[in-house]
């Protein structure tokens, strides 16, 4: 009898905090989008490129991290490196490099830096013999989410990290992120406080079959 109590209560604290888990005792009310944190979570992200100067807590990128490393792999191999750069001195003085090779870009009045803006930036590497991309890109979905959830705003980036990977110049802002001699650069993610709410582009559900 004392376990069944316990195990209503569990569920019930579960449900009150939106965490309960699919099946089981969680109940149909409890999977709407209002309700299911996670859910809302990953329906309410969107890319953001517009940021306010407030920092990103070190500790903020720290649980985001760790929600990182916490994704799924591919047999536990953690096929990846991640480096966190909330550095503005970095930030800007590769932007610099960025803006002479690509002048056009720093004609945007929100122009702030190369990484759509964000005070900082989350770099992630994957193997040079080309595994753990999947592995990867799981990693960043898990931060981007665990970002959204902490009220700050991400965008992934694959532009600026294939400047930073094909020219010359950067090539001392790359060394600097210590990746080891297998891994290369895959892409970037900024991070910040948002300063803008964009509307969600359309997705195709065409795309989506359920096959009976
Ligand atoms: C692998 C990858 C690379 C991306 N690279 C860039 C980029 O270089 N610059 C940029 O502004 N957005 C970039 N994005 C963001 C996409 O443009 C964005 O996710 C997409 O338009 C959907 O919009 P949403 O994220 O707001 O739903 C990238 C996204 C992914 C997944």
């Amino acid at each position: 009898m004392k376990t069944r109590n316990l195990a209503w209560l569990c569920a019930g604290l579960l449900t009150l905090s939106g965490c309960a888990p699919q099946g089981g005792t969680q109940t149909v009310e409890t999977t709407s989008t209002k309700e299911n944190a996670v859910i809302e979570t990953i329906l309410a992200r969107r890319s953001i490129r517009k940021y306010t100067a407030q920092p990103v807590e070190r500790e903020k990128l720290e649980l985001i991290v760790k929600c990182g490393i916490n994704a799924p792999s591919g047999m536990n191999k953690q096929p990846w490196e991640v480096r966190v750069v909330d550095n503005a001195g970095y930030i800007d003085s590769l932007t610099a490099l960025y803006v002479k090779a690509n002048p056009k870009a720093a004609e945007d009045p929100n122009f702030k830096n190369m990484f759509r803006n964000a005070p900082a930036v989350i770099f992630i590497a994957s193997p040079t013999d080309g595994s753990g991309q999947l592995d990867c890109g799981l990693l960043g979905e898990n931060m981007v989410l665990a970002a959204q959830s902490l009220g700050l705003g991400t965008c992934c980036l694959g532009a600026p990290t294939r400047f930073m990977t094909s020219t010359a110049e950067a090539a001392p802002y790359l060394e600097r992120l210590g990746f080891s001699e297998n891994y290369k650069l895959l892409y970037a993610i900024g991070v910040g406080y948002p300063d803008e709410s964009p509307e969600a582009k359309p997705r195709d559900e065409s795309k989506v079959r359920f096959i009976d």
